[in-house]
């Protein structure tokens, strides 16, 4: 395999070629905040969380998605970088409910967390809120859009991991959002109920229901006969 030598904060170390900056800071026990990234999906390079300074570069780079280089000198901690990350989270915060008390997530929650890593102590831009109506139809699962922040994790997580395709982006700008196929309800498009969306969900926009009962009706109800098809997958009555 080829190696890359690249240093990161002052270490040195030989990295696979193909391997990005965010891999190669992981290696080192470099410790960089993420929230679209996760080890077992392709990476979107879509929050900006990440960024870090690579000298030569015109911009701070997202380095879930930076190809590493040889002589690459990275940093991931300097004034400028942290200043970017907190800033990448209250935009955020500033369209995400303040509910974390109620929220099912609450202690449990990567942007709550990242939050309180990067140094945000107060709401410092009120942006505009989402008000979608939630969806808590699947017997299984409860989504609430308007704490969705657009990771793309459940969508990976659903196609990639399941094959199952249930969910992909709508719309544009700040009304983008992710629905499953057509936007129809979770209860009415091929959800297997595995839970894997909710698993990697960061925030509360996923989470499951304690209905154990509610789930094994739904998979033995001849009625709701689900086809299992590459996107978009829709559950017929
Ligand atoms: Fe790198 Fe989201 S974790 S862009």
């Amino acid at each position: 395999m080829e190696m890359v030598n690249i240093t990161i904060d002052g270490q040195q170390v030989a990295v696979p070629k193909t391997s990005t900056v965010l891999e190669a800071a992981l290696s080192l026990g470099i410790k960089v905040p993420t929230l679209c990234y996760h080890p077992e999906l392709r990476v979107e390079g879509a929050c900006r969380v990440c960024m870090v300074e690579v000298q030569g570069a015109r911009s701070l780079v997202a380095s879930c998605v930076y190809p590493v280089n040889e002589g690459m000198v990275v940093h991931t901690n300097t004034a400028a970088v942290r200043e970017a990350r907190k800033s990448v989270v209250e935009l955020l915060l500033a369209n995400h409910p303040t509910e974390c008390l109620s929220c099912q997530r609450n202690l449990n929650c990567e942007l709550q967390n990242i939050a309180a890593d990067v140094g945000v102590r107060e709401i410092r831009f009120d942006g505009e809120k989402k008000n979608y109506p939630l969806d808590d139809k699947n017997p299984s699962l409860v989504r609430d859009q308007n704490k969705c922040i657009l990771c793309g994790r459940c969508i990976r997580a659903c196609s990639e991991r399941q094959g199952v395709h249930v969910y992909s982006f709508a719309n544009r700008g700040f009304n983008t959002t992710v629905v499953p196929a057509f936007s129809l309800g979770l209860d009415q498009v091929a959800c297997t109920f595995c839970g894997q969306c909710a698993a990697v969900c960061p925030t509360g926009a996923i989470v499951e229901k304690d209905d154990t009962e509610a789930v094994w009706a739904a998979l033995s109800d001849p009625k709701k006969h689900v086809i299992v098809q590459t996107a978009p997958a829709v559950r017929v009555a």
